[in-house]
C-alpha cells in the first residue's frame, strides 16, 4: 500500500518486516515454487509419512511457531490435513472461518489480514471463493501465506499431491499420461496443475464437455502444459484419469445438464475397463457419487483417491516446513 501523506510527526507503531525478510516462504500459487523443488518437497514428505506411518515420532520442527488457517469456504481435507501436518510437527494452531469471525459483520479481508499478523503468525493457510485473494494477501504479508484453494483459480497443495501420488504407485511424478475429466473450467485443482506441468515440462490432459473445456484463454499463459482431448479414445492412453467435482457452486450449472454429463462423462466400470491395467482412479474430492464416477468405484481396486486424500497431510507437512525456512 502507497504511503499517504500525512502531517503526523509523533512516534509510528513497531513495524513487523516483510516475510521475505524473515525467511518466511509463500506458496500463494504453484508459481512460487522454484524449479526443483518439487522434488525435494516430495522426499522430505515420503521421510515424515513413513515416520508417521512406522509410529516413529516425528521431528518438532515447528515448535514455538503460531498457524491460522481462515477457511471462508468449506473444506475437509484441506484444512483438517494442513492443521494434522501443523500439529504433528509442533505448530502451535488457531482457525477461523467466515462464519464466526468478523468477516460476517462486513470486516474486509484485508482488516482480517492485517489483525490476524498483529498477532504474529509464522503462517496464514487461506481458503476462499476470491481467486487472486491469496495472491494478493502474500504480497505484503509479514509471515508465510499459504493458499488452501481461491475460486476457481488455484490450489497448489492439491495439486502437489496429486502428483506425489502418482510418485508413490508408479515410481515417476512427471512422466505419467494424467487425464482430468469433468469441470475442467471452474476447477482450481487444473489451474494449478497446469501451472505444475509448465514447472515439470511435462503435459496434463483435459476431457469434458465443450462448456466445461473452454480453457484457451484461462490457459494460454502456459501453451503445451495441456491439451483438450477425447474422453473415449483417450482412456487407453492414461496411467491415471483423474475425475473433478462439478463445481455448481461456482457456475458449473449452465451450459451442460446433469444427465447430459452423466451420460457423457460420467467414469464408469465400462469406461473404466478402456484403461490399462495399472491406469489409476483419482478424484481429488469431495466426491458426488454418482455424478462423476459411479458410486461404487470409490472404493474399487483400481482407486486411490482414500490414499490420494491422505498423502496431502503429508506433502502438507513438507510444504508448511519449505515455507517456514526448516532446511533439510
Ligand atoms: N480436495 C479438497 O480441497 O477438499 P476439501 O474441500 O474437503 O478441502
Amino acid at each position: 500500500m502507497r504511503a499517504m501523506p500525512s502531517g503526523y510527526t509523533g512516534p509510528r507503531p513497531p513495524q513487523r518486516p516483510p516475510a521475505v525478510e524473515s525467511g518466511y516462504r509463500h506458496c500463494a500459487s504453484v508459481d512460487d515454487l522454484p524449479p526443483g523443488q518439487v522434488e525435494r518437497l516430495y522426499k522430505r514428505a515420503r521421510l515424515l509419512q513413513s515416520m508417521l506411518e512406522r509410529g516413529i515420532h516425528l521431528p518438532q520442527t515447528l515448535e514455538h511457531r503460531l498457524g491460522i488457517t481462515c477457511f471462508l469456504e468449506p473444506s475437509t481435507r484441506t484444512r483438517v490435513s494442513f492443521e494434522a501436518a501443523a500439529l504433528r510437527l509442533g505448530m502451535q494452531l488457531i482457525s477461523i472461518t467466515a462464519a464466526d469471525s468478523s468477516l460476517a459483520k462486513g470486516e474486509s479481508d484485508r482488516d482480517t489480514r492485517l489483525t490476524l499478523e498483529s498477532y504474529w503468525p509464522d503462517t496464514l493457510i487461506v481458503r476462499t471463493a476470491e481467486a487472486g485473494l491469496p495472491q494478493r494477501w502474500a504480497m505484503d504479508a509479514t509471515c508465510s501465506v499459504i493458499n488452501g484453494g481461491d475460486g476457481t483459480n488455484e490450489h497448489p497443495s492439491q495439486a502437489l499431491y496429486d502428483r506425489y501420488t502418482l510418485w508413490e504407485a508408479l515410481g515417476n511424478y512427471r512422466t505419467p499420461t494424467l487425464l482430468f475429466v469433468g469441470d475442467i473450467v471452474h476447477s482450481r485443482v487444473v489451474g494449478s496443475h497446469v501451472r505444475l506441468a509448465a514447472l515439470l515440462g511435462t503435459r496434463v490432459y483435459l476431457a469434458g464437455p465443450p462448456a466445461w473445456t473452454t480453457v484457451e484463454e484461462k490457459f494460454a499463459p502456459w501453451p503445451g502444459a495441456w491439451e483438450v482431448v477425447d474422453l473415449e479414445s483417450f482412456l487407453p492412453r492414461a496411467d491415471a484419469v483423474c475425475a473433478l467435482r462439478v463445481q455448481t457452486e461456482r457456475g458449473a450449472a449452465t451450459g451442460v445438464s446433469l444427465e447430459e454429463y452423466i451420460a457423457g462423462w460420467q467414469l464408469t466400470a465400462e469406461r473404466l475397463d478402456r484403461l490399462a491395467p495399472q491406469a489409476m482412479l483419482l478424484h481429488p474430492a469431495p466426491v458426488n457419487r454418482g455424478v462423476e464416477l459411479s458410486p461404487e468405484l470409490v472404493e474399487s481396486p483400481r482407486s486411490w483417491i482414500q490414499r490420494q486424500g491422505g498423502n496431502g497431510q503429508a506433502v502438507r507437512m513438507a510444504l508448511l516446513e519449505w515455507c517456514q525456512g526448516v532446511q533439510w
